[in-house]
């Protein structure tokens, strides 16, 4: 949904299904020739409101002979975090209109913007129960912060759009497909080329189902050189049931958005592009399907992802590290990184730990870990740092190969910190950091920014990070 702005509220009349909503402390712009029933100062003491954000008094007011309303609504201390929450409340709330149109508040419009455009975010296959309020038009915002501010928002809603899209429909080969319309250029590996390159961590995986497997990669060069070259390699699992290793039917339900990760690399990318940030980007989707079949690999069987090293397959749940392996591995082999940043849904054991609103940040790099902590909570995709602990590398120890893709048994139990420890084995020695959004990469509540289903977590932290490289 396209957001007008415009200068001045003279020309917005609040009538029956068109709203307009004013922050407290604008004291109605006089512009507006409405009647109020009652002064607005003793409207808020009525409902006892205190100017908290995400708070909205609702007012009938009178224009000529027709009734309609203005919405009063708080901004709190018109800090990021609470101009989201207000934005939000107020596409929430008038959810099924015509149209919004808000006097917006002082504060930072881009972040205000985002939040509204999320909280309206609906995906709905059929009849599509109550619409998002049909248009919305901001009085005397920044022009260019809303614009940068749908901008994200709108990658945010293409990550959860392709996370949310059932699995019968994305197969690898689709995912590559909707890279290619980000409006950069992409190169994609199929399962003949990466046969031919050694990419044994893909062709495992991908090796039960009937939609072969893809590398994706989308590549973002800036106009003015830039100092800086970062890879983003994303987790495209699209679906997981499991594999062999088959998950029960409880678990495997949520499994169409395991390429969550993916998703957001690809919508990233485009952002990148009609932003036009001054750093090179290449953009890795490890995408395959893990399903159970008669060409399924089998647990015990010993694999080479990229680069040649054998791997011992004892669960083929643990799919996840075997598809970033060969991505992380060719990364650092071909592509020269000074960075290199991956996002997967990895592990029931992060959402344990940290549950769904913080994701979990692994880092080989002080430094990166520091900035990515900063743009998690400035973006509002908020991040916490976990440990690489060395004394837990004896987990993936294998009799038979140079590693094993999990534990067995539970000397060292951590599933989150086993996985992140197997995908440093392949990562090389840049300065190299994982995001767990297992936990983060799916909402149960449909509140605030967030709808049921896909997040789009990553999204923001990511573009943030890179805006200020
Ligand atoms: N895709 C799952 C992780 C996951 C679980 C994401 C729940 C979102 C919600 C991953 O491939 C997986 O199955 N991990 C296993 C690893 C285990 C076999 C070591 C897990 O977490 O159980
Ligand atoms: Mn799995
Ligand atoms: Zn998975």
């Amino acid at each position: 949904m396209p957001i007008e702005t415009v200068a001045s509220v003279a020309a917005q009349v609040p009538g029956d299904a068109t709203l307009l909503a004013f922050p407290y402390d604008s004291g109605l712009a006089p512009a507006l020739d409405v009647d109020l029933p009652v002064p607005v100062a003793g409207l808020l003491a009525h409902y006892e409101a205190e100017g908290k954000a995400g708070e909205v008094v609702e007012v009938p007011v009178v224009r000529g002979g027709d009734v309609g309303r203005v919405l009063l609504y708080g901004v709190g201390d018109a800090s990021p975090r609470s101009l989201r929450k207000a934005a939000a409340t107020l596409t929430r709330r008038v959810r099924g209109r015509e149209s919004l149109a808000v006097v917006t508040p002082e504060g930072d419009m881009s972040v205000f913007t985002e939040a509204a455009l999320l909280a309206a975010y609906s995906y709905k296959i059929g009849s599509p129960g109550k619409r998002p309020v049909g248009a919305l038009t901001f009085v005397g915002a920044d022009e260019e912060q809303v614009r940068r501010g749908e901008q994200v928002a709108r990658a945010v809603a293409l990550a959860r759009d392709l996370a949310n899209t059932p699995s019968s429909v994305k197969s690898p080969d689709w995912l590559a497909e909707r890279a290619a319309e980000q409006g950069v250029p992409v190169r994609v590996w199929d399962e003949e080329q990466l046969q031919a390159e050694g990419f044994g961590g893909l062709l495992a995986v991908g090796r039960g189902s009937v939609r072969p497997p893809r590398l994706i990669q989308l590549s973002y060069t800036p106009d003015e050189p830039a100092a800086r070259h970062v890879v983003l390699v994303g987790k495209g699992i699209t679906f997981d049931t499991g594999g062999l290793s088959l998950k029960p039917t409880e678990n495997m339900k949520t499994q169409k958005t395991d390429m969550a990760g993916g998703a957001v690399v690809i919508a990233v990318m485009g952002a990148l592009a009609r932003l036009g940030l001054p750093v090179r980007v290449t953009g890795l989707v490890a995408a395959a399907e893990n399903m159970p079949s008669g060409t399924a690999q089998r647990p015990s069987d010993v694999i080479r992802p990229y680069g040649g090293r054998t791997v011992e397959v004892l669960n083929t749940d643990a799919e996840g590290r075997l598809v970033l392996a060969d991505a992380l591995a060719y990364a650092d082999a071909q592509l020269d990184p000074d960075v290199v940043v991956d996002i997967a849904t990895l592990t029931g054991a992060m959402t344990v730990a940290l549950g769904r609103h913080v994701g979990g940040l692994y880092a080989s790099d002080d430094e990166l870990a520091k900035r990515l902590l900063a743009a998690g909570e400035a973006s509002g995709d908020r991040l916490w740092r976990m440990p690489l602990l060395d004394e837990y590398a004896d987990a993936l120890k294998s009799p038979v190969a140079d590693l094993a893709n999990v534990e067995i048994g539970s000397r060292f139990g951590a599933g989150s910190i086993t996985a992140a420890l197997f995908l440093r084995e392949f990562a090389g020695d840049r300065p190299w950091a994982h995001l767990d959004i297992a936990g983060v990469g799916r909402s149960t509540v449909d509140e605030g920014l967030l709808t049921k289903g896909a997040t789009g977590f990553g999204v923001r932290v990511l573009l943030e990070w890179l805006a200020g490289l």
